[in-house]
């Protein structure tokens, strides 16, 4: 009796420790590519940047620390990171003295650690060896910085594209070389995934004392009925962040155009591949609503159109690989949505063509086609703007899910050059909520 007493008591306690979630589903996950303050000009984002979207967030997400060939997690970018001159750490979780709700998590993976040949990420699941000497230097990373949790954006295998109808197959050849995308086959896809539910299990017991949280980051691209057995992680994490877009990239569709981001897939598209697929897959296996947090890209995707382009511009339409960079991203097919937004506003004879989303589905795009007259080649943009932003956030809610993660902070418009306010998407976002 004495003892069920004193358990009874002890729940309490807990209950009372934790609280109800005042954030259960509003939660706004805004994740920081600490590696944006190397971007010149008016795309540096640096730490009063962050500061400026605080109010805004519930958490905020540091990426990306990455894995040592010991299985140990390490700073991916050193000198920014934990070096003398800016020590990024500890300025991030020193945020909390004027945000003192905001919990601050650390990231490990989030593509941003080079693929190598062992592929480190598996071989680390599957040993008790490596999983305590991550989990250890986990535990001694985020004691030393004070961060309040972790995040695994774990770097799975991704599954291979479609074959391209065209004969660019050896562009695509080329490319996945570099971005690690399907060159690798796992022929032990159960043991990796049993591994992984063992570490997250294993990685918890460590830091429920601490009062450290636990989340998963899942990845575009990776099969999460492959390596997410979700009914044996659901309760081992606070909660999980649903990458579900990039569905459509120049690099993955290098001939066809197509949106990028959608909630629900439309007539001839991969069907398993939209926000509400993805959500599905986690709910029906018995994840609580309050713990799915659905991603939300800043960024646009973008395609060269040409001569052999559809000029409706609806589309999937025929596209030649990655649009030309941003003039302050500069990284081919990808525009920040401040530079997406220039591009729509701007007088000159670049502008290109906005069609919003009254199916509030499949989020926006804008293009310019091929100039037959000049033989100036065309674009094709698919992006989120604070309208299909607040659909998403819509769909949340309707669902009865955690809330919406932002990818990321620094590809937002961070400086309201847009429409005078900073961070559209996420204000966009999080007043739907
Ligand atoms: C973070 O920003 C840097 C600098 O632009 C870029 O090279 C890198 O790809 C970004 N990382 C992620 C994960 O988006
Ligand atoms: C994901 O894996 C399942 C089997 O585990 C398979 O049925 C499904 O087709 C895969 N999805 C993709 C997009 O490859």
């Amino acid at each position: 009796m004495k003892t069920l007493l004193s358990i009874a008591l002890a729940v309490l306690c807990i209950q009372a420790v934790f609280g109800a979630d005042p954030h259960e589903h509003s939660k706004v996950v805004c994740y920081w590519n600490s590696t944006a303050y190397e971007r010149q000009g008016p795309a540096k984002f640096q730490l009063d940047d962050v500061r400026a979207a605080l109010s805004l967030c519930t958490h905020l997400v540091y990426g990306y620390a990455h894995i040592n060939s010991d299985f140990e997690i390490v700073p991916g970018s050193p000198s920014l990171d934990t070096g003398s001159g800016y020590s990024y750490y500890r300025l991030a979780t020193q945020l909390k003295r004027s945000f003192p709700d905001l919990k601050i998590y650390l990231s490990v993976g989030g593509n941003s650690d080079p693929y190598d040949e062992e592929h480190k990420y598996l071989v680390l699941t599957e040993t008790s060896e490596g999983r305590t000497k991550f989990i250890n230097s986990v535990n001694r990373l985020l004691n030393d910085y004070d961060f309040d949790g972790i995040d695994l954006a774990w770097q799975f295998p991704t599954v291979k594209p479609k074959k391209q109808r065209s004969t660019l197959g050896s562009l695509w050849h080329g490319l996945k070389k570099k971005l690690g995308y399907g060159k690798f086959h796992d022929e032990k896809e159960q043991e990796h995934r049993d591994g992984f539910t063992i570490l997250v299990r294993d990685l918890k017991t460590q830091l429920r004392p601490r009062f450290k949280a636990l989340t998963v980051t899942v990845l575009p691209h990776v099969n999460a009925s492959v390596y997410y057995d979700v009914r044996l992680l659901a309760p081992n994490i606070e909660a999980v962040n649903l990458f579900a877009f990039d569905q459509k990239t120049p690099e993955r569709s290098v001939k066809e155009a197509d949106f990028p981001a959608p909630i629900y897939s439309s007539y001839g598209r991969v069907v398993d591949d939209s926000v509400d697929a993805a959500t599905r897959y986690w709910l029906e296996n018995g994840t609580p609503g309050s713990k799915i947090i659905v991603g939300i890209p800043t960024f646009a995707r973008t395609w060269k159109l040409t001569a052999d382009s559809q000029i409706s511009g609806v589309p999937p339409i025929v596209a030649d690989g990655p649009g030309a960079p941003g003039p302050h991203t500069n990284e081919p097919g990808l525009l920040s949505y401040a530079e997406i937004c220039a591009k729509l506003t701007e007088h000159a004879a670049g502008r290109l063509r906005r069609v919003g989303d009254p199916s509030k589905k499949y989020g926006s795009y804008a293009y310019q086609s091929y100039n037959p007259d000049t033989g100036a080649e065309g674009l094709w943009a698919g992006y989120e703007d604070p309208d299909t932003a607040g659909n998403k956030a819509t769909f949340v809610k309707s669902k009865g899910l955690g809330g919406v993660a932002i990818v990321d902070l620094s590809l937002d418009d961070f400086r309201g050059v847009c429409i005078g306010d900073k961070y559209p998407i996420i204000r966009g976002a999080k007043y739907k909520l």
